[in-house]
Formats: C-alpha cells, sequence, structure tokens
C-alpha cells in the first residue's frame, strides 16, 4: 500500500495521483487491480449504490458499512473514506466521536470532510492521528444551498478559495479535493499548496484526478456531469440480463453444459 508521505511525495516528482471511488467489494477488487492509487468510498454512494437523490440521507452507519466491504476488496489501497452530512458541524465532542469510529471501525487510511468551516475538526482529528482530506469548491452536501455547478466563477469567490485551501492546509489537512472549479484557479491552487490537490471538474493541473466509479463505468447513471469522461461501458449487463431472462422463459437456459447429468449414489451409506 502507498504511505501518505509516498503519495505527497507525488506531488514533488510531478508525478499525477489517481484516485476512484468504490463501495463495495467486487469495485475495490477492481480499483485495486488496476492499481489506482487511493480509493474514495465517496459519500456519492447515496447516488450510486442507494438511490437517492443527492448525498445527504447518507448516515454514518452507511458509510461504515461500504468503506468495510471496500477494505476487504482493496486490502493494499490507501482508502479515504468521507464524513457524510450530519457526521460534522455538530458539535466538537460529537464531532471527533464519529471521526473516530469512521476511521476506526472501517480501517481507511483517511476520512474526506467538506467544507472550508472545518479547520477547527481538521486540527483536532490530526491531533488525535486522523488524516483528513478536505474537500472544497462544490461540497455537495451543501447543495440544497449552492445547486450543482462550477464554483468560485467571479475574482472574490476564486480569492476566498484560494484562502480556504491554504487554511485548511495549515489547519493539518493532508490532501484536498477540488470539485467544479475553473482550471486555471485549481493550477493555482495546486501550485501554492504544499499538499496533494486532487481535482474533479477542476482542469488537468491538480496534483491527481478522482472519477466516480459508477460514472466512469457508465453503470446505472441517468445524469452525466461535464467533467466526466466514459472508461467502459456497464450498461452491457442490461443486454445480458434480458437475454437470460428470454432463455429462461424458453426453457434454453440451463442447457447440458450447466447441468448436474447424473446423481452420485455413495454405495457404502445405501
Ligand atoms: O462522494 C464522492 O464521490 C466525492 C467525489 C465526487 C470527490 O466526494
Amino acid at each position: 500500500m502507498k504511505t501518505l508521505s509516498q503519495l505527497q511525495a507525488y506531488k514533488e516528482n510531478k508525478e499525477k495521483i489517481s484516485m476512484v471511488t468504490a463501495y463495495d467489494y467486487p469495485s475495490a477488487k477492481q480499483a485495486e487491480a488496476a492499481q489506482i492509487d487511493i480509493i474514495l468510498v465517496g459519500d456519492s454512494l447515496g447516488m450510486t449504490v442507494l438511490g437517492y437523490d443527492n448525498t445527504v440521507q447518507v448516515t454514518v452507519e452507511d458509510m461504515i458499512h461500504h468503506a468495510k466491504a471496500v477494505r476487504r476488496g482493496a486490502p493494499d489501497t490507501y482508502v479515504v473514506v468521507d464524513v457524510p452530512f450530519g457526521g460534522v458541524g455538530i458539535s466538537e465532542q460529537y464531532d471527533l466521536e464519529i471521526a473516530v469510529k469512521l476511521y476506526q471501525q472501517t480501517s481507511a487510511n483517511a476520512i474526506k470532510a467538506e467544507g472550508a468551516h472545518l479547520t477547527k475538526y481538521i486540527g483536532n482529528c490530526s491531533r488525535m492521528g486522523i488524516p483528513v482530506v478536505s474537500h472544497l469548491g462544490l461540497t455537495p452536501q451543501s447543495v440544497g444551498i449552492t445547486g450543482y455547478k462550477m464554483q468560485a466563477s467571479n475574482k472574490d469567490a476564486a480569492q476566498q478559495l484560494l484562502n480556504d485551501a491554504h487554511a485548511v492546509q495549515q489547519a493539518g489537512a493532508v490532501m484536498l479535493v477540488l470539485e467544479a472549479v475553473p482550471a486555471d484557479l485549481a493550477a493555482e491552487i495546486s501550485k501554492q499548496l504544499d499538499i496533494p490537490v486532487i481535482g474533479i471538474g477542476a482542469g488537468k493541473d491538480t496534483d491527481g484526478q478522482v472519477l466516480v466509479y459508477h460514472d466512469l463505468l457508465n453503470y446505472g447513471v441517468e445524469h452525466q456531469a461535464k467533467f466526466v469522461k466514459q472508461y467502459g461501458d456497464f450498461s452491457v449487463g442490461i443486454d445480458a440480463l434480458t437475454e437470460y431472462n428470454r432463455e429462461v422463459k424458453s426453457s434454453e437456459f440451463p442447457d447440458g453444459n450447466h447441468t448436474y447429468k447424473k446423481r452420485v449414489m455413495d454405495e457404502d451409506t445405501k
């Protein structure tokens, strides 16, 4: 497994970091087999695997359940688990208890928390030994306020994002995920920060990229954001299921190749 310092050294060596989401045992196994640097157990699982409209309904228990399966599927990959909506921002003690629970019960290597207001939290977690990845720009847990659109599109907002990025780094964040921001701003932030900046919808000049598994494999996704590139097509599953359904109805399945032909009789026990 790549360590945090190895991942951070990628930035110095100008080697890009690859990150992908995974939410279960098989997707985690695939990501590990593909030698992806970091797996994110994102709260996007609310949409991709639980069928919610957004990430807000995802609970701490959901995250733990899925992250444990991911860890089993990818024992040798650096895993980051999202702190879901309501898992932070309640009170200092509650927030820390949830951070400990997520980190301890999932065996993830780090937690990820959305928002610039969490500098104190990042500091508290770091002091407890919990590495925190910060997530700025478009933060889907705040979608009720921001909507799904590019962030930091004017000069003041861009300056604010730059300040926030420095503040989370200063607080102890070990990496930063930057979502849906102009490419030139993401490039500038990546240049100014010492920690790796992983972009999603943030152009090519960040220190790494993250995409959602279901988006890049076209797996049950109804809407693709502009920044998603599709690398595979799992919608072929529908064709396979349709064919299976037809063969069951027509008694073509199971055929001789998929049938135990003779009972094996145990002479001694007759
Ligand atoms: O939950 C998620 O998948 C994420 C990525 C979009 C970065 O936070």
